[in-house]
């Protein structure tokens, strides 16, 4: 889901239209949406997770916290790792939890103001649901900080920082051959290999051209999570690569009700979830790595995200907006592109 104002769109536009008219392509193209860094070139937003609950299990708490540090760093918009209206997505465009589960929740000024965006991708919950109607442009007419698409990019800066958005839940096998009681609307996924080929090709070609200084992929599933659901092998084998390979600097997810925050050893991507928007406290952790394990808190909260062109903070708060975990990196600039 995005959340959108009138100017993005304009900008999209006419970005679409420069695309259109200068570059020639034959690999079909992600989605892509545009935001200018702040007047001292500066980007800052919050991240939430496995949300929509109306309310409950301290969602209302997290969402009011959210307010007063989105007011303090000024954010340019929120993103949604996904799982944002629970137990099945929503039924259609009418669904009241739209309301009950989001405008009614993030009221704060902070997160209102017209060119906040909330980004987001679909959760495991949301295809238990009616996809097309997240993805609908009827809700962004009912709340305008609304858009919701499966894969995108958002470029923001210019070329300071790219999103690339990963809709994860297709990688999952288990929810195609094994899904228990529950039904997932695979409209506009089948078949999946074919989707899921193309989604990876796509993902290559635009991180390969990619001249941000800070490259930032963004999915629901966790790669590396020492939570509940663990690791998601599928994107290990088949996300994970991709993501090395072009230097992404963060992979950030929910799925797992938890914050937490996982360095590699590996390489220097690091793995952030958000995914305390609501119902946490799951009471399983499993031992990982204590030099890769920078940071986990098994309940409520969000994170923020400051940066420049030099400098990233990353900072986890808790349900009653203290910060628990921060983490500073910084890049020279003569390295940039
Ligand atoms: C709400 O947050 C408080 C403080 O972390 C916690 O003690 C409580 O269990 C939470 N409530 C729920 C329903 O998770």
């Amino acid at each position: 889901m995005v959340l959108l104002c009138q100017k993005t769109m304009l900008l999209t536009l006419a970005s679409t239209l420069l695309l259109g008219l200068f570059v020639v392509s034959c690999v079909a193209e992600l989605q892509r949406f545009e935001h200018a860094a702040k007047p001292d070139g500066s980007l800052s937003f919050l991240v939430v997770g496995d949300w929509g609950r109306r309310g409950l299990y301290n969602q209302s708490e997290v969402a009011l916290q959210m307010g007063i540090i989105g007011e303090k760093l000024d954010v340019d918009f929120i993103i949604s790792t996904g799982d944002n209206f629970y137990d099945n997505g929503l039924k259609g465009v009418d669904d009241p939890a739209f309301h009950e589960s989001f405008t009614d929740i993030y009221t704060a000024p902070s997160l209102q103001k017209q060119c906040t965006f909330g980004i987001s991708v679909l959760g495991n919950h949301d295809y238990r649901g009616n996809v097309e109607a997240q993805l609908s442009p009827i809700l962004t007419k009912m709340d305008s900080r609304w858009l919701c698409l499966r894969s995108f990019i958002l470029n923001a800066g210019p070329e300071m920082a790219e999103f690339f958005f990963v809709d994860t839940t297709p990688f999952v096998r288990r929810y195609f051959i094994d899904p228990e009681d529950h039904v997932y609307d695979w409209k506009g996924v089948l078949p999946r290999k074919n989707y899921l080929k193309n989604l990876l090709m796509e993902l290559d070609s635009a991180l390969r051209e990619s001249k941000a200084k800070w490259k930032i992929v963004v999915g629901h599933h966790t790669i590396k999570s020492a939570g509940h659901h663990g690791n998601t092998h599928e994107l290990a084998k088949h996300l994970l690569p991709i993501v090395q390979a072009y230097d992404v600097d963060f992979y950030i997810n929910g799925h797992d009700h938890c914050l937490e925050h996982i360095s590699s050893t590996e390489s220097p991507i690091q793995f952030l979830t958000s995914g305390g928007g609501s119902k946490a406290w799951r009471g399983d952790v499993n031992w990982w790595n204590p030099q890769e394990m920078k940071f986990y808190h098994d309940g409520q909260g969000f994170m923020s995200v400051q940066m420049t062109r030099t400098e990233v903070d990353a900072t986890f708060y808790d349900v009653f907006g203290n910060v628990m975990h921060k983490w500073t990196t910084s890049k020279q600039l003569s390295s940039a592109i």
